[in-house]
């Protein structure tokens, strides 16, 4: 099943068009699936990040912050299992030279076929025999290698073996590392929360569909730590949380569904995982992820690093290693999906349209536009403009154009007031202030617009 009303097309040009989303290295043919955010998307960014900052982690007293390096010491990626486990199945088609993962081809043209039980040999032989075109190309398939997703680097001047080290496939591990760190400085009891907000990078080998799935992206991730015995009830309240979250931020109930992982597809650290799914364009995907990771982290991390990462229990006085919920979110995929969500082509009345982004009053990147009828009252829009800003009201400022085209470009911005400013304004102090959704103007005064708008 598609979203198939929203044309990701469309939605991508406008995106452009607007300042939300650019091609990354444009000027030079781009590279390829990077996208680099404008000064519309990177404002939406921050406004959905501080969203979740105050969600996850300012409204719950027991979770702290912290902010690790994308760089660890290699060896914290052996201990994780990235270095034995974190590849996915490539095979290539000989005739055009593309390559592919083996399960997504099987998974897209055979559905009712179960792969979680087949060995890539079985995978390989399978596509072999019954995929004989693919991609609009004939094919021959090389076989099935597994193919490594950490990006590698080099540290320091002389390039040599041992300097190798990994750009981090995810935010989670820089927070097992320093559980210890912040239980001692935060003097938390269990249960507590450590979340964080950064940059990940997987060597993805299909990435696509626009920024769901990119090799540079960023993670909104938060690890529990918990009794064993609370951890299935933590589990499922997080489930409940980051499923409010998004109805919160304004998607649709319709629009997400949950998908628990059945036991043969759990990642190698996972007891028990569920997806929150969205409804994109291009269908269903996985928007989000609450994985109960028992203890396979601490654990690991103490086995490899040597060091004592029990909590000690000051009830029972008994050391005990803590199990972890863990709730991670793809930053730039929920991007695409409030975007989805809220895109609408509107028919109004005489036949007219206008594109409109209904987000959520705190997402959107910008609360009131500030819109001066004529040129020489700019000086009473600007005193409006700078008294808004300097309250904490995101703000923009335009004065040219009809006012008509002015309103249906904030409404494409998802702006979610506009202030109009006329010649009675210099004699009654009221502005005029229209609502992107209703469309419905009032006139109200100057005084008043604080109190309106927040
Ligand atoms: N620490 C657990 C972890 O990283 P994951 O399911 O691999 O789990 C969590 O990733 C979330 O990160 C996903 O649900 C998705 O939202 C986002 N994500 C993962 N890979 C991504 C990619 N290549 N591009 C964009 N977002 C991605």
């Amino acid at each position: 099943m598609m979203n198939k009303e929203k044309n990701i097309q469309e939605i991508i040009n406008h995106l452009k068009s607007a300042g939300f989303v650019f091609q990354g290295s444009e000027i030079y043919g781009g590279l390829a699936n990077t996208w680099d955010y404008g000064p519309l998307g990177s404002l939406l960014a921050k406004n959905l990040k501080d969203f979740w900052w105050k969600e996850f982690i300012i409204k719950e007293p027991n979770n702290f912050a912290v902010d690790t390096k994308i760089l660890m010491n290699p060896k914290v990626w052996e201990a994780s299992g990235h270095v034995a486990n974190f590849s996915d199945p490539l095979i290539e088609n000989k005739l055009n030279n593309k390559r592919y993962r083996a399960d997504h081809i099987v998974e897209q043209l055979f559905p009712e076929i179960d792969i979680k039980n087949m060995s890539n040999l079985d995978l390989e032989n399978f596509i072999k025999e019954n995929v004989k075109e693919y991609d609009n190309s004939k094919t021959d398939w090389s076989s099935i290698r597994q193919f490594h997703l950490m990006f590698e680097t080099q540290q320091g001047v002389v390039v040599d073996k041992k300097d190798l080290i990994y750009l981090r496939p995810e935010t989670a591990q820089g927070i097992f590392v320093n559980f210890k760190n912040v239980q001692r400085a935060t003097r938390a009891k269990l249960p507590f929360g450590v979340g964080q907000i950064g940059k990940s990078f997987r060597n993805e080998v299909t990435p696509g569909n626009f920024i769901f799935r990119t090799r540079e992206f960023e993670q909104m991730e938060l690890e529990i730590f918990s009794y064993p015995e609370q951890s299935f009830d933590i589990y499922k309240k997080y489930l409940e949380k980051v499923w409010n979250f998004l109805l919160k931020l304004g998607i649709k109930e319709k629009s997400i569904r949950l998908r628990e992982h059945q036991k043969e597809e759990l990642a190698h650290y996972s007891q028990a995982t569920s997806d929150i799914e969205f409804l994109f364009p291009f269908g269903w995907g996985e928007l989000l992820g609450v994985a109960h990771r028992g203890d396979f982290d601490l654990k690991s991390h103490m086995l490899h690093s040597k060091e004592n990462l029990e909590y000690l229990d000051p009830e029972t006085n008994k050391k005990i290693i803590p199990h972890v919920i863990e709730p991670s979110i793809g930053m730039d995929r929920l991007l695409l999906a409030l975007i989805v969500d809220s895109y609408e082509n509107e028919k109004l009345e005489n036949d007219d349209t206008r594109i409109v982004l209904k987000l959520n009053k705190e997402l959107a990147p910008y609360k009131v536009a500030i819109l001066p009828l004529v040129k020489k009252l700019s000086k009473n829009a600007d005193d409006i403009f700078q008294f808004l800003v300097n309250n904490n009201i995101s703000a923009t400022y335009d004065e040219t154009g009809s006012i008509g085209k002015r309103y249906r470009r904030q409404d494409s911005f998802g702006t979610f007031y506009c202030i109009t400013v006329d010649y009675e304004t210099l004699n009654d102090n009221k502005i005029t202030i229209r609502n992107r959704d209703t469309m419905k103007q009032e006139r109200i005064d100057i005084d008043q617009i604080l109190n309106y708008i927040k």
